[in-house]
């Protein structure tokens, strides 16, 4: 019998990767403060969320989930976050015509701030630190100063992710969004790109597809659905304290919901069932995400799966898997099978980022390659085993930055040092996010044609 669940309860239980405060009484006195705060988002949008997630669960739909890695507060501004949603409709577009079902949109974005750290410790030279842990906890420099922990940090992450919420809300419903415009600057990339020839056979298909809707008169004039875009928010929900503080009970329905973002999930290293992470995610009512990583058992999956999602309700549970390029053959059947065999209902969502870094040149990087193959063998095993590969989640940014290798302008390791911007993990460029998505669509494409052949065949 699973015990009262309180948005506190988790205090109670064992916690990994927590920040070191020095100073308690203050960082009470912060979550006291934001508890008094407005909430970011509100429970019906995250249920719309769910219910969009249930269609995925059941094989109707896409998701894309991206963004930042971890979002800073020195990048804040509002032609980062423009270029971010640009890049992200974009590929959405492109989605949503190779999978010919409706992509749903989430951002990692609007509160991804708290990192877990593989080490307590960053060493540099005979300079012991404690770890920077994401800009809502500690600075990134590496001085003593800017490493403590501070929860004034909490209230700046807090305004930040409120601030570019409405920026997001706004592009999204105030005509920038217009599918007419996404179109448009989709064009743009296929004709700037050195695969110019390979994009535009897919970019053509949707341009007539375009004409074709104008020429029946269904334009964005008269349909909002072709100005207006959903656009959900999401994040690891790593710092306990700062999401209890957020968490509201929704007075229509009497459910505790955590209002700091639609999605969180719970990372890799915090999956621990009898842990705190797992027990502040199982009392509250959005849709979560679970990493499975390599240690992952299908047991230790399906004693989650209980925990997370008792009811077994389609929507709320989306598993994250993110086992490496050369290590997904190994993982992902047994756990397929185990989620199959007793009948829950998930949505499958492919992040081919975590288990692809490498060091080059001192940097931590991600060749495209291993990304890509990460996802083509996703879609592969889903296919033979007969479940919905439903969605990726990758690290990606609007900005021309230069951290993952490989793409059709062949970054190198060379290249790295020239625009290497990210807090933490290397993320895809804009012209990389898209390439993602015009080979996967383009996959998608030849896996119904192939699924048409073997029906009429
Ligand atoms: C992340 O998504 O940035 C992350 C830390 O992932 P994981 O928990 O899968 O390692
Ligand atoms: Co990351």
């Amino acid at each position: 019998m699973a015990q009262t669940w309180t948005p506190n309860s988790w205090r109670q239980k064992p916690i990994q990767q927590v920040p070191d405060y020095p100073d308690l009484a203050a960082l009470a006195a912060t979550e006291a403060k934001l508890a008094k705060y407005p909430p970011l988002v509100f429970a019906g949008e995250a249920r719309r969320l769910k219910s969009a997630l249930a269609n995925v669960a059941e094989g109707r739909g896409f998701l894309l989930q991206g963004g930042d890695c971890a979002e800073s507060f020195a990048e804040h501004g509002a032609d980062t976050i423009r270029d971010f949603f640009r890049a992200f409709l974009q590929m959405a577009v492109v989605l949503t015509f190779g999978a010919q079902q409706p992509v749903v949109k989430v951002g990692r974005i609007a509160g991804q701030f708290a990192k877990p750290r593989s080490s307590n410790i960053e060493k540099q030279g005979d300079v012991e630190l404690p770890s920077y842990r994401g800009d809502i906890i500690n600075g990134i420099e590496f001085t003593e100063a800017e490493r403590v922990p501070d929860p004034e940090r909490q209230i700046m992450a807090y305004r930040q992710s409120a601030a570019t919420l409405n920026l997001l809300r706004a592009f999204a419903m105030g005509g920038y969004a217009n599918l007419d415009n996404v179109h448009q600057w989709m064009l743009g990339f296929v004709k700037d790109s050195p695969q110019a020839e390979r994009y535009r056979k897919l970019a053509d298909r949707i341009s007539e597809t375009m004409d074709f809707m104008k020429a029946i008169g269904i334009t964005s004039e008269n349909h909002p659905s072709l100005r207006e875009t959903d656009f959900f928010t999401s994040h690891e929900a790593l710092l306990l304290g700062y999401e209890q503080a957020l968490t509201r009970v929704d007075s229509t329905s009497g459910d505790w919901y955590a209002t700091s973002g639609h999605m969180i999930w719970i990372g890799d290293r915090t999956r621990q069932p009898d842990h705190a992470h797992i027990e502040y995610c199982r009392g509250i009512k959005n849709p979560l995400g679970l990493k499975c990583g390599p240690s992952l058992t299908a047991d230790g999956l399906l004693e989650l799966i209980d925990l997370l999602n008792p009811a077994n309700e389609a929507g709320r549970l989306t598993l994250i898997c993110r086992f490496g390029h050369d290590k997904v053959a190994e993982h992902l059947p047994r756990l397929i099978r185990a989620v199959e065999r007793e009948g829950k209902k998930v949505v499958w969502s492919c992040d081919p980022m975590h288990g692809n870094t490498i060091t080059l040149n001192n940097y931590k990087t991600r060749p495209f390659e291993r990304i890509l193959s990460e996802v083509e063998s996703f879609f592969q095993i889903h296919r033979a085993e007969g479940s919905h590969p439903g969605g990726i989640h990758i690290e990606m940014t609007g900005n021309d930055v230069t951290e993952c290798t490989g793409g059709a302008r062949a970054l190198s390791g060379d290249d790295l040092a020239d625009r290497y911007h990210t807090h933490c993990d290397p993320r895809l460029n804009a012209d990389q996010a898209l390439e993602l998505a015009f080979l996967l669509a383009e996959r998608m494409k030849g896996g119904r044609d192939e699924k048409k052949l073997v029906v009429n065949g």
